[in-house]
């Protein structure tokens, strides 16, 4: 088989630089060796998100300019509800500014104090706005997720077993939706099956127990459907795509992913009760339901960007990049998730780094050796960032130490590529001399973003 090829051309190029090693260790140590903290522009190749750093077609650009800046009922948004409906069906389309508005108005209308909601696995922001109205996020990803290293397909899917034993001991009153995130991002941007969002669907039913689709990365997920579940080699994307949403009552979406843009969101659902109250609440929080937050010229790049994210020459070379890098590490033998995902590779740091005991975060000191051996920024999902403390003020680490190499989409090309994994194999190769570290001040929540540390000695 020949080279799966970028299916585009460059026509706008944004320099990059690799600065010093020595400025790299100066910035680092400026930036409290949190990664976080760094500026951008001293990270030559910045993994830290997928999320909002991708690259626009010529399409979108063109689009722009048509943007209707029209307050009300503008010809940006008819477009972008229409797009928005062909996906997934939906009848009511509200635009966010991004995911997390769409998810903290969902969660304010649907969810009560002492609430469950079931998930194949909350992402961190999803999880908060629940919490923060005194619900309860549960995460049910099924047994074969939480093994790292088997390469079975859809380790994203739901334990429904489960899912049927939480709902039997809550009972269908304390439970106002169910959630399914595709793919599953925090557990290694592995996809869920079609089989498990119908069989999921269809226990709901029995319950009179909504489903909503967390659906930022809807795309990719179809594109691993089409390529690995039976009955759908044939199909198109979108046709996938509508299947997925089909089973759901509603979904939250950050288009910062499978947009293809750089802001936006929406939520839709079929229930006009939900409809009425998040139109009020998007018109307290974010703007005119015609516009939600954004401009006309970001509702025209999302109806575009929605469609090209379903094209299926985009979705094959965009899983080729991430293969490649997963290919690479297998043969090396360099720990990582397995099967790679749709949207990130993830090294696993405790297998990497074994001589650092978890509270002595392994992932930030992968995390900050990938930077200062290549200018590589990336993130840890580990202890610093699920860790918590129980109720005598003792720091319990989270069950995975991993580190996200998440790919912007459309923007590194596969010679930065084979950069990424010369410098991976850099650190593997030292990864002896690799050091722990300790946080020397962090706030009360995500404390990742923020905190500072200090290397062992
Ligand atoms: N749900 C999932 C599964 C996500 O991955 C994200 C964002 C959100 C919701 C929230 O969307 O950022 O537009 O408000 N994930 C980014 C990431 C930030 O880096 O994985 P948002």
């Amino acid at each position: 088989m020949r080279t799966i090829i970028e299916p585009f051309r460059i026509k706008m190029t944004e320099p990059i630089h690799l600065i010093s090693k020595a400025e790299r260790l100066s910035a680092l140590k400026k930036a409290h060796n949190n990664v976080f903290l760094l500026d951008a522009d001293d990270c030559c190749i910045d993994l830290l998100t997928d999320s909002g750093t991708g690259a626009m077609s010529s399409q979108q650009w063109a689009a722009l300019m048509l943007g209707d800046e029209s307050y009300a009922g503008s010809r940006s948004w008819k477009k972008f509800e229409r797009s928005v409906q062909e996906i997934t069906g939906m009848k009511h389309v509200f635009p966010t500014h991004q995911g997390r508005a769409a998810e903290a108005l969902m969660a304010q209308i649907l969810v009560k104090d002492g609430d469950v909601i079931p998930n194949n696995s909350h992402f961190d922001t999803t999880r908060a706005n629940i919490e923060f109205v005194g619900g309860n996020a549960v995460n049910l990803l099924c047994e074969k997720g939480m093994d790292l290293t088997s390469n079975e397909s859809f380790k994203g899917d739901m334990d429904i077993t489960r899912l049927k034993s939480l709902i039997e001991e809550t009972g269908v009153e304390g439970i106002p939706f169910c959630m399914i995130t595709v793919t599953n991002n925090t557990g290694g941007g592995q996809p869920v099956s079609m089989a498990n969002i119908k069989a999921v669907k269809s226990l709901l039913q029995g319950y009179d127990i909504p489903l909503i689709i967390d659906s930022c990365r809807f795309a990719e997920n179809a594109y691993f459907i089409r390529e690995l579940e039976d009955g759908y080699a044939d199909k198109s994307l979108l046709e996938i795509a509508r299947e997925m949403f089909s089973y759901a009552d509603a979904a939250t979406m950050s288009a910062k992913k499978d947009g293809l843009a750089n802001i936006g969101g929406f939520f839709v659902c079929q229930n006009d009760d939900w409809a009425n109250e998040f139109r009020n609440m998007l018109i307290l929080r974010e703007g005119f339901p015609t516009y939600g937050g954004l401009a006309g010229r970001d509702l025209e790049i999302l109806a575009v960007g929605f469609m090209e994210a379903l094209e299926y020459d985009y979705q094959v070379y965009r899983h080729a990049t991430i293969k490649y890098m997963g290919d690479f590490l297998e043969k090396k033998g360099i720990p990582h998730v397995k099967p790679v995902g749709g949207h990130a590779v993830f090294l696993d740091a405790r297998e990497f780094l074994p001589h650092i005991p978890q509270l002595n975060y392994p992932g930030i000191g992968l995390v900050n050796t990938l930077y200062i051996e290549g200018g590589i920024r990336s993130v840890e999902l580990g202890s610093v960032m699920f860790g918590h403390f129980d109720a005598n003020d003792r720091e319990i680490a989270s069950p995975l130490e991993l580190v996200r190499l998440a790919f912007p989409r459309r923007v590194y090309t596969q010679s930065h590529f084979d950069y990424m994994l010369e410098v991976i194999e850099t650190v593997w190769q030292k990864r002896s001399e690799i050091r722990g570290y300790r946080i020397t001040s962090q706030p009360d929540f995500l404390r990742h973003f923020t905190c500072y540390f200090e290397e062992l000695v």
